[in-house]
């Protein structure tokens, strides 16, 4: 069992049954003691957090993960897309259970690098959640040896991937390692 820490979950992989469990993270405390300002500046907040993906509001803090969670679900079984590492249920956004999959690491620049290419380097919305396409460990590699997304619960990201998921999916290589 290994206990990993997105930016709103908490994932606990259990290799052994080819699962990983998806718990949100509930910030109750930390939203209680932003609430007092985010109220007085409600219209400040609502914008800055409606442009950019990794300002979090108090709603945000206690339900982003639930959100995330839900999404990633229903993202997953309304389109079956072969980029996504296949997310078997959800418990109301409480729980998630995906199947397991190592995440990778060190591969972010090829990853970001690949779908930009695919984009035509000419797509804001890939700019925008760039931070999820270069960061490695939202990635896997599946046992066909094809690329796989562990994290695409978001909204933004859904979008990438309806645009160039197919494509990143089919054409990107994995760097030889000598070992495989
Ligand atoms: N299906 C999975 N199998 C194994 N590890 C996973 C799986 N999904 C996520 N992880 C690990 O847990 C971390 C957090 O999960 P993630 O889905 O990225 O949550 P968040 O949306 O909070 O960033 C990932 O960076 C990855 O290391
Ligand atoms: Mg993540």
């Amino acid at each position: 069992m290994r206990i990993s820490y997105g930016t709103s979950r908490v994932v606990i992989a259990l290799p052994q049954y080819s699962i990983a469990i998806k718990l949100p993270i509930i910030r109750v405390v930390r939203a209680l003691r932003h609430l007092p300002g985010y109220i007085k500046r409600f219209h400040v907040w609502k914008r800055a957090s409606l442009e950019s993906s990794t300002v979090v509001t108090p709603p945000g803090l206690v339900l982003k993960g639930i959100v995330q969670n839900l999404g990633e679900r229903r993202f997953y079984k309304r389109t079956k897309h072969p980029l996504l590492q296949p997310t078997l249920f959800s418990f109301f956004g409480l729980l998630n259970i995906q199947r397991y999959g190592v995440p990778l690491e060190g591969m972010g620049l090829q990853i970001a690098d690949t779908i930009w290419k695919i984009s035509n380097y000419d797509d804001e919305r890939v700019g925008e959640d760039s931070h999820h396409f270069t960061s490695s460990k939202n990635f896997t590699k599946d046992e066909t040896g094809k690329i796989r997304m562990l994290d695409y619960g978001f909204k933004k990201t859904q979008e990438v991937i309806n645009l160039y998921g197919k494509r990143l999916h089919d054409e990107f290589i994995f760097p030889q390692t000598g070992h495989e």
